[in-house]
């Protein structure tokens, strides 16, 4: 029997106990304490590689550009500055500064953002070398004022998004008008304000969801479509940035989204194109790379609903608080084989309560999930993207440590 979230650097070992990149979960916990994140640096090279052959399968030049926004751990970025050839995708200076600061040259970075102030251009603007996108009419102009002659990109917006499941949550662009770059209506006269100042738009962005799996491949294919006809009115474009939002599977239902078939789809678009194509992944490449190891400190029923209560909250993992999506516990130790603990009839609802003073820190509602005990170690699966990246400080509770986990077998047992 497999459950449906291992595979072969996550699984219970013979003896019950859940081995994460060659490593005993429970050891480690116990050594370093919860919080605790675990990162596979082997996973995350191998999630990279995965997206570059189906990239490279399509024939067109591309460069695959990490959201650095989804986890900026140092270690995890200075290991894919080491061995791969990603640049990174950032939205601040700080951002930058600390992308700089972990080997990242200025023609790594490609810089997208919203509501980007004066002070932020004058930063900015600094690097000749360094992608920067514009997100609207007005930055455009300020950093024509700043520094004309310069190549830019646009992030376009295409009214059209798609992203996991039906989550409106996680569209960036749909019928409802967003911040977020350049809308159809607007493109002529960001034409304008480019040629005012002389900036050469060599490049054009578009990021409209994240999360996005099989099903939703055919609503994506139709916005880069969408995109397409509005890029082919700019003669200047020599790269298209199609953003990030691959998904990962999150639940049972879930399947993997099939990277062929998305190479596939950027080629029936793209194919007859001389466009590098560029990508900026945050969620695909860490997500399913991480785990957040946390303590079951409270297991009681209220009102006739059983409440597992952990020694961490929304502030350390808030997606699902903030955009309802799942993100699944489990025992780090089982008391029996996994057949017996996960079989139909060992399964009864569970609510995991974080510790946070807020009403809406629940992490999983109604989970059908094993009989534990108090002080019960659990690890919450896809905790690699958007936690301790997005995490506070909120009830001084922001406490936690982080780990990369090097390729080893030591330690298993
Ligand atoms: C502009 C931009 N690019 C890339 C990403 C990464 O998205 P994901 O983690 O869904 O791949 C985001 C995330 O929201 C984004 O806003």
């Amino acid at each position: 029997m497999s459950l449906w979230w291992e595979r072969n650097d996550l699984a219970y070992s013979r003896e019950n106990e859940l081995i994460f990149s060659g490593r005993n979960v429970r050891t480690l916990a116990e050594r370093l304490s919860t919080p605790l994140f675990l990162y596979s640096a082997e996973r995350i090279l191998k999630n990279i590689e995965r997206v570059q052959l189906a990239l490279d399968k399509t024939g067109l030049g591309n460069r695959i550009f990490y959201a650095l926004k989804a986890n900026r751990f140092a270690p995890l970025l200075t290991l894919m500055k080491s061995f791969t050839a990603c640049g990174v995708d950032v939205c601040s200076p700080a951002e930058v500064r600390h992308a700089l600061s972990c080997g990242f040259l200025p023609s790594d970075i490609s810089y997208t953002a919203t509501s980007v102030s004066n002070t932020d251009l004058d930063f900015l603007t600094r690097f000749p070398d360094l992608h920067l996108n514009t997100d609207s009419l007005s930055m455009i102009r300020r950093i024509g004022e700043r520094d004309p002659g310069r190549s830019i990109g646009i992030r376009i917006n295409p009214a059209m998004g798609t992203g996991y499941g039906s989550n409106e949550l996680l569209r960036y662009s749909g019928e409802k008008p967003t911040k977020f770059g350049i809308y159809a209506s607007e493109l002529d006269q960001a034409l304008e304000h480019a040629r005012q100042f002389d900036l050469r738009i060599n490049r054009i962005h578009f990021h409209t969801g994240c999360g996005y799996l099989n099903d939703q491949l055919p609503a994506w294919e139709r916005i880069m479509r969408t995109c397409r006809s509005m890029i082919d009115k700019i003669t200047t474009v020599d790269a298209v940035n199609l953003g990030g939002g691959l998904g990962v599977p999150l639940t049972s239902e879930d399947t993997r989204l099939d990277l062929s078939q998305w190479a596939a789809a950027i080629m029936r678009v793209f194919g007859s194109s001389s466009y590098e194509i560029n990508v900026e992944p945050g969620t695909y490449l860490v997500k399913d790379a991480g785990i957040l190891v946390l303590e079951a400190n409270t297991v009681e029923t209220k009102a006739g609903k059983r409440f597992i209560g952990v020694n961490g909250g929304f502030n350390l993992t808030m997606e699902p608080v903030h955009y309802k999506l799942p993100c699944e516990p489990v025992p780090c130790v089982l008391p029996d084989s996994k057949e017996k603990c996960f079989a139909d009839h060992s399964l009864t609802p569970a609510t995991f309560a974080g510790n946070i003073n807020e009403a809406l820190d629940v992490l999983h509602e109604d989970l059908l999930f094993p009989e534990i005990e108090e002080g019960a170690l659990l690890a919450f699966m896809n905790a690699g993207a958007y936690t301790s990246s997005m995490s506070s400080n909120h009830c001084m509770r922001g406490e936690f440590s982080e780990y990369l986990l090097l390729n080893t077998k030591a330690d298993s047992h």
